[in-house]
């Protein structure tokens, strides 16, 4: 039998249901304050993540699906968003438009990573790219509305992690700070942070060999050697969240994986997911689009890791969603099911979400599906309703049956109680 590849998945229904519904929530938080959608390719000429996600990064280094096309021009499958946005704001001279853009997508992305739980080879990214704006305040909206989307599917438990990374003018210095502290303990190091201490000794800082973090742990902190311009920046970020009461925490370790960052950087985490437990990173850009050989404009964003997000989707949110808000339709007899199929597409037309029984089975066996798959209500239509006209109905959340004309089913639904409220006020 033929598989999936190692790392890839296929989403099902219900759970697809579930996507459907974040997306929602992503398109109506991301596009209510200015934002529109974009969608590049799926891959891009390798020099793109290079030159933009970094030679000596991990995503470049070891994760990217790089092949030649058959003119042996070097492809990549994207591993990630930022650099495709940025070329096509260069390539499609977003320039001419008033500025800022409020760039948002959601869209599948390729790393080629060991196994792992909550780590895949096809992963999707629901991210935002505000371009055109160097404020302080700019991160403040990016990040109330990534904090806004999370409210809205109902997480309380989510941390944000808040680092300054510096200018790119603070980083030799800051590197040469890493590098003489950790020079001296090269050889307890895995081999490639051994590496990394030549070539970008801030990656150690983010290693994830338990060994590595220890020493790592002595290194000195970005925020300390930043230069005025960007530690006055990140102050001001996090003065706005402060007024936003938007809660973060300061982790002077945080320094991300790709090199296009600087000054803001930030993760969010969710206490609930287990070794993989960053749910959406981002952070500040203003040098990428004038490296992708663009003008000089600046950059914020984040992706949230859509796989792990549905993962830990809050029991509320993830219920009302699931919950089988559908009315069973379901014939008796032959006369019934020579008219069920025109009924219950006028009721659909009407607003009345229903499935129909077209499997033949008896009532019986329909009721007890009926239950088991959670449906909000039954209307069964017999011999007897067939020739008044009538059909029964059943709120199977509030238990009522009742005789009433086809006609009025879009109101009987219209005025059915939501099953959760149903049952709230069953309770009290
Ligand atoms: P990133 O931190 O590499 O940032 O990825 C963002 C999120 O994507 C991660 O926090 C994680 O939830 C999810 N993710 C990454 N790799 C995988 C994987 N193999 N399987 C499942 N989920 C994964 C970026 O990609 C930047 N482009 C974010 C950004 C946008 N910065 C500025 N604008």
């Amino acid at each position: 039998m033929i598989q999936r590849p190692r790392g890839t998945r296929d989403l099902l229904p219900p759970d697809t249901r579930l996507w459907q519904a974040v997306e929602g929530v992503a398109r109506d938080v991301f596009g209510s304050f200015g934002g529109e959608e974009i969608r590049t390719p799926v891959f891009e000429p390798t020099e793109l993540f290079v030159r933009s996600v970094g030679d000596s990064s991990d995503i470049v280094n070891k994760e990217m699906y790089t092949f030649p096309d058959r003119k042996g021009r070097s492809l990549s499958l994207r591993p990630e968003m930022t650099a495709g946005v940025a070329r096509a704001w260069i390539e499609n001279h977003l320039g001419d438009q008033s500025q800022p853009l409020r760039l948002y997508y959601i869209g599948p992305m390729f790393r080629y990573e060991r196994m792992q739980h909550g780590r895949y080879r096809q992963f999707s990214q629901i991210g935002l790219e505000i371009i055109g704006a160097d404020t302080p305040i700019a991160d403040a909206e990016l990040l109330a509305s990534m904090h806004e989307f999370f409210l809205r599917l109902g997480f309380t438990d989510l941390e944000i992690h808040l680092n300054n990374l510096g200018d790119p003018e603070d980083r030799a210095r800051y590197q040469a700070a890493i590098r003489e502290a950790l020079e001296p303990r090269r050889a307890e190091l895995c081999s490639d942070c051994q590496r990394r201490l030549d070539e970008n000794p801030l990656r150690i800082l983010d290693c994830k060999v338990p060994a590595c973090q220890v020493i790592a742990a002595g290194a000195p902190a970005m925020d300390e050697l930043a230069g005025e311009a960007s530690r006055r920046h990140v102050a001001e970020v996090e003065a706005q969240l402060q007024l936003l009461a938007i809660p973060y925490v300061r982790n002077r370790r945080l320094v991300r994986g790709l090199d296009y960052y600087l000054r803001t950087v930030f993760e969010v985490v969710s206490p609930q997911l287990g070794t993989n437990t960053v749910l959406c990173g981002g952070g500040r850009y203003d040098r990428l689009i004038a490296d992708l050989g663009g003008p000089a404009v600046p950059g914020v964003g984040f992706a949230i890791g859509e796989d792990r997000l549905v993962e830990v989707l809050p029991a509320r949110f993830r219920d009302a969603v699931l919950a089988r808000s559908a009315v069973y339709v379901v014939p008796i007899g032959d006369a019934a099911r020579a008219r069920v199929l025109e009924l219950a597409r006028g009721w659909l037309r009407s607003g009345v979400p229903v499935e129909l029984e077209i499997t033949g089975r008896s009532l019986k066996s329909a009721l007890k599906r009926a239950d088991r798959e959670g449906f909000r209500a039954v209307a069964m239509l017999g011999e007897d309703e067939m020739r008044g006209g009538t059909v029964t109905v059943r709120d199977l959340a509030g238990g009522s049956q009742s005789a009433i004309a086809t006609a009025d089913v879009p109101a009987w639904w219209r005025a059915l109680p939501p099953a959760g409220e149903r049952a709230g006020r069953a309770e009290s």
